[in-house]
């Protein structure tokens, strides 16, 4: 009796099939008068391609005026939030294969802050909160010379999840509350607050509980959360603003 090993033959690779999808994006164009609305495109993609490949597609092979903000493409840069299937995503970061195929592909633009064109919104209510919180380090107490300032690694796991933010806006867009009140700082502003206000090198904490104590501030949030589920980055929204209202609550953080 033979003792020959015989091994599997590895089975080939099988290359995925390129299949053709309809994507109905929802055009406005203010210069044409006409309203928004939806215009469905058929664009031949690969199950692996994203949301944001059809884009580029449609745009370079169809139709050049279709305008949307992107950069890097990876889920970094946070430019590319768009509302697809009625959900906040990133374009760069939503596979074609997990979206259910059989059902048609509605791409939008974010809600909330006024449309431009297309797939572009003005961002400036969204940066204009931002700023308002101070988000950068104000440390006003000197270092010994030639000296870091320490911090523990508990104390840096404290806003460990709130640095992850690429402010792109997923969030505060898919809040109601900012639907229908404009002046709420958003989640967005507050998970940025929330980075400076746990940080222990930083100053002025109290000063960003007070900006957040505003009316339009932490207790518009309803707790909701829709931001939580919009984040791209898997960041704890309502946690880290529940954080925030008790520091307020306490007068410190
Ligand atoms: S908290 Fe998340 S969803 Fe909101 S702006 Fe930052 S990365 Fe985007
Ligand atoms: S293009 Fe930069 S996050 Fe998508």
């Amino acid at each position: 009796m033979s003792n020959d090993v015989i091994e599997a033959t590895p089975e080939a690779p099988v290359a995925p099939q390129a299949f053709t999808v309809t994507l109905n994006i929802r055009r406005y164009d203010p210069d044409s008068g006409e309203e928004a609305h939806w215009q469905a495109f058929d664009v031949d993609v690969f199950p692996t391609d994203r949301i944001l490949d059809a884009l580029h597609k449609i745009k370079w092979e169809q139709d050049g005026s279709l305008t949307f903000r992107r950069s890097c493409a990876h889920g970094v840069c946070g430019s590319d939030a768009m509302r697809i299937n009625g959900r906040n995503r990133l374009a760069c970061k939503t596979l074609l294969k997990d979206l259910d195929l059989a059902q048609p592909i509605y791409v939008e633009a974010i809600k909330g802050l006024p449309l431009e064109k297309d797939l572009v919104v003005d961002m400036e209510p969204f940066f204009a909160s931002y700023r308002e919180v101070q988000p950068f380090l104000q440390a006003h107490s000197v270092p010994p010379k030639d000296k870091e300032r320490i911090q523990s690694v508990a104390d840096r796991a404290r806003f460990d999840d709130t640095t992850k933010c690429i402010l792109c806006a997923a969030c505060t867009s898919s809040c109601p509350v900012f639907w229908t009140d404009g002046q709420y700082f958003g989640p967005a502003a507050i998970v940025n607050a929330h980075r400076f206000i746990f940080d222990s090198r930083d100053d002025e904490a109290k000063v960003r509980l007070d900006i957040l104590n505003d009316k339009e501030g932490v207790w518009r949030c309803r707790t909701t959360f829709n931001c939580t589920e919009a984040c791209p980055r898997g960041i704890q929204i309502t946690a880290a603003i529940a954080e925030v209202k008790q520091a307020i609550i306490r007068g410190h953080r």
